[in-house]
């Protein structure tokens, strides 16, 4: 990759300056110009460092202090890079995001004509599904930096101090452009648990939407959460555009296949024949999946193996989680698998080309299971 000199120079100014924003926004654009460059491995190195060191804000310039959970001292509110891995939506979800995206970079046009929103979206659905990652992209897309605040980190042990803790991270946001991203936020829920009072659930929803309202019309609030019903109904209204982040279809699983099994290469019929397995799995799932055969594969010095993927998968969808591993197959899964694949009308030249069999095999495997 060519590396830009005026953006060494200003990564130095940055860093000798102790602006670990700007140091982090150089990064987090070094990072993407690797993706881009084909130098994947270098690029998710530098992201998970960025994401690692999470340098608070505090010496940027922008501001006096942090605001810190009193009894952890832990920081409440962090700038986070932009993601540089792809996203994968269903297309319902991607019809809002879009929606939304436009209605982002308009909002003046709309306001002019009085019908603007509050830019705030909720991110729904089961975990894994890419909540988190798609936050990251809007604030990408929309090319604002990206503050984070996980809920379940605000609140706090000590009596009284959750709802201070909200009103301190509220007050920090900075700049009127800002995707502020608020994550876990059923751990407001939690709240009902015997280890509080019962006003205090009261008091920590008034102060987030005191703090909700308290934003500039420009700053965009995303929120994400796994358990919607939840949330209390006011805070619900404050986010005007959902969208459900569900398990990916069809399509999409094939696509994340490819992507996460063969990064982008060929072998469009082997993620098709995974897509049509791996249903209810998630984005997450398919990605650990995906790299645990790749981790074999390295190892090995092979290519990753579909049958132990789809030993795997059946062997998870059946209540038995499974990573995919590189044993010797048994004659029974081999057998096994020859009669999965059958039963996906694979023919049987295929079936034993994907297995790595004779097709004399596949029809002793499959001879009586035809006859039944
Ligand atoms: N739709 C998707 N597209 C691409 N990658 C995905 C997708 N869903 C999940 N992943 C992969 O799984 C990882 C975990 O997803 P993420 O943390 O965004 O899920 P989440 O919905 O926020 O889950 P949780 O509810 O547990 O916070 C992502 O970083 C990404 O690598
Ligand atoms: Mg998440």
């Amino acid at each position: 990759m060519e590396v830009d000199n005026s953006l060494i120079l200003k990564l130095f100014e940055a860093a000798l300056g102790a602006d670990y924003t700007t140091v982090r926004r150089i990064g987090g654009r070094l990072a993407r110009d690797l993706a881009a460059g084909k130098e994947g491995d270098a690029a998710k190195s530098l992201e998970a460092m960025l994401r690692k060191r999470g340098v608070p804000l505090q010496a940027s310039g922008y501001v006096e202090a942090i605001p810190r959970d009193a009894g952890s001292r832990l920081p409440l509110v962090e700038e986070a890079p932009w993601p540089t891995s792809p996203l994968f939506l269903n297309t319902d979800a991607g019809h809002v995001i879009e929606q939304f995206i436009e209605d982002a970079n308009n909002i003046a046009l709309l306001a002019a004509n009085g019908i603007s929103a509050r830019l705030g979206i909720l991110l729904y659905g089961p975990p894994g599904t890419g909540k988190s990652l798609l936050a990251g992209h809007l604030a990408a897309r929309l090319g604002r930096p990206f503050y984070v605040v996980r809920l379940d980190s605000v609140i706090s042990s000590r009596l009284g101090e959750t709802s201070k803790n909200i009103r301190g991270m509220f007050d920090f946001i900075p700049t009127k452009d800002a995707v502020l991203f608020l994550d876990e936020m059923d751990a407001i829920a939690k709240l009902r648990d015997d280890r509080h009072e019962l006003g205090e659930l009261k008091r920590v929803v008034n102060t987030v939407l005191q703090g909700l309202d308290s934003l500039a019309d420009e700053v965009i609030v995303i929120g994400a959460t796994n358990h919607p019903h939840l949330l209390d109904p006011a805070i619900w209204r404050r986010f005007p555009y959902k969208a459900e982040l569900l398990p990916p279809d069809s399509e999409v699983r094939a696509a994340m296949w490819k992507h996460f099994l063969y990064q982008g290469g060929e072998d469009g019929e082997a993620s098709a024949l995974l897509a049509r397995l791996s249903e209810n799995m998630t984005g997450a799932d398919i990605e650990n999946f995906a790299h645990a055969a790749r981790r074999r594969a390295v190892l090995s010095r092979r290519e990753p193996s579909l049958p132990h993927i789809l030993l795997a998968i059946t062997s998870s969808t059946n209540g038995v989680p499974k990573l995919p591993d590189n044993h010797a197959l048994s004659a029974d899964e081999k057998k096994s698998l020859a009669q999965l694949l059958d039963e996906l009308e694979l023919p049987r030249t295929e079936i034993a080309k994907r297995l790595g069999l004779s097709r004399q095999m596949i029809h002793r495997y499959l001879k009586g299971s035809d006859d039944a």
